[in-house]
């Protein structure tokens, strides 16, 4: 149980000082580490002794961002790896086995329904997916083979919000995993553990980090589960760098403040296009006309940096809304400082066949803004200036 408020964690949780009695953190960028005995290498690496044994599943550094982490998601722990994908790696991998069933949420990021799809089914597992804000289809889906539920809140690129709570009861009434990804939110405005969830998974890479430096990923869940899972990192290595973990440390620090001022920005630029004539539809859960305003007010704490809007005139249309953009950053990124532009068809969903965009909801005129923390005027009159070559 974490022993301070919420914005002290962040600053503080899993400090170790060394006897160099640093004020900052230090950083342990190193492979192995040295024993004083053969006797005392044996007690590490059979897990005798405590103690740093290969970086490849401990590391102080990386220890020190799973502490902290694992704080502001309200889990007993975290363990961190190379990207958000490594992440969804190590839960199915370490949890799954033929004959088994994961039922997933449609509205999802494009990788997500390409692993699944692709690297689980192939070892005799189902995989089923469903409208995730439809209870009546996860009822029915989740049937007793069912070991994993998937989903994300809020959704990527669309901003569909599902109820944890709700879902949650489904799966433990079938006794299924839930696991929610909720990197669009970020430990700073949802804990879906707090909420019913039995894993949180985390691409750091985005909003934890902040300024687009760096890969990362992890898992938040019970202690059993984490010691799962690290028994899986250990023989398969997907692991998080130290000089990462370094980074991503000091951008949980900071994680809070950045997500509220970008939530402000993205309030003021969803309010302002949807009284665009060019715009056809806005997704973005801080509008009071959004279908899931009201639960995303109740889940979260405020609605995030992430919107999408659809431009008439399809893929033409918003390929030159993107390219008449001059402030905004065209790439395939979200969550830094800077705000960032995407066309979801075919960049982040470009793999999915033209029936999955369809079923996701993926359109052409499909434009996805992760809103940054420039002047929100400028950021306004460069979309401006962009929907006037329209
Ligand atoms: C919602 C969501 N989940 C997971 C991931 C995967 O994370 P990573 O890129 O760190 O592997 C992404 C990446 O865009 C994402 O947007």
């Amino acid at each position: 149980m974490a022993e301070y408020k919420e914005a002290t964690e962040a600053i503080i949780a899993g400090v170790q000082t060394t006897s160099e009695q640093e004020n900052s953190e230090a950083i342990f960028m190193t492979s192995s580490f040295a024993y004083r005995s053969a006797k005392e290498a044996q007690a590490m690496f059979s897990g005798e002794q405590e103690g740093n044994v290969y970086s490849r599943f401990t590391n102080p550094t990386v220890a020190l961002f799973e502490k902290r982490l694992a704080a502001m998601e309200k889990g007993e722990a975290a363990i961190a790896t190379s990207s958000g994908m490594a992440a969804l790696m190590t839960l199915a991998y370490t949890l799954l086995q033929s004959g088994d069933r994961v039922v997933c949420s449609r509205n999802i990021f494009g990788s997500t329904i390409k692993f699944f799809d692709t690297y689980t089914t192939k070892f005799g597992v189902d995989v089923v997916y469903v409208d995730a804000t439809d209870y009546d289809a996860w009822e029915a889906m989740i049937t007793d083979n069912t070991r994993l539920c998937y989903f994300e809140t809020p959704s990527n690129p669309l901003y569909e919000v599902v109820d944890v709570a709700r879902v949650a009861d489904l799966c433990h009434k079938k006794n299924a995993l839930l696991c929610v990804d909720t990197v669009i939110a970020t430990p700073a405005l949802q804990n879906p553990l707090t909420q019913g969830a039995d894993i949180v998974m985390q691409s750091a890479t985005k909003f934890i980090d902040g300024q687009g430096r760096c890969l990362g990923g992890a898992l938040v869940s019970s202690q059993a589960l984490i010691d799962e899972f690290t028994a899986f990192m250990r023989s398969a290595g997907p692991s998080m760098s130290p000089f990462n973990a370094w980074v991503l440390v000091n951008g949980l620090e900071t994680l809070d403040l950045r997500v509220n001022a970008q939530s402000k920005n993205a309030l003021k630029l969803a309010q302002w296009l949807e009284n665009q004539p060019k715009v056809e539809k806005v997704n973005y859960g801080g509008l009071s006309s959004h279908k899931y305003h009201d639960l995303a007010k109740r889940q979260q704490k405020n609605f995030g940096a992430l919107l999408s809007f659809v431009v008439r005139g399809g893929r033409d249309a918003a390929w030159k809304v993107i390219d008449s953009t001059k402030l905004l950053t065209i790439t395939g990124n979200l969550g830094d400082t800077k705000t960032l532009v995407t066309h979801p068809a075919t960049t982040t969903h470009g793999r999915l066949t033209d029936e999955q965009k369809r079923e996701a909801g993926i359109e052409e005129g499909l434009i996805r803004i992760s809103v940054g923390l420039e002047d929100i005027d400028d950021i306004i009159n460069d979309l401006k200036y962009a929907l006037g070559s329209l």
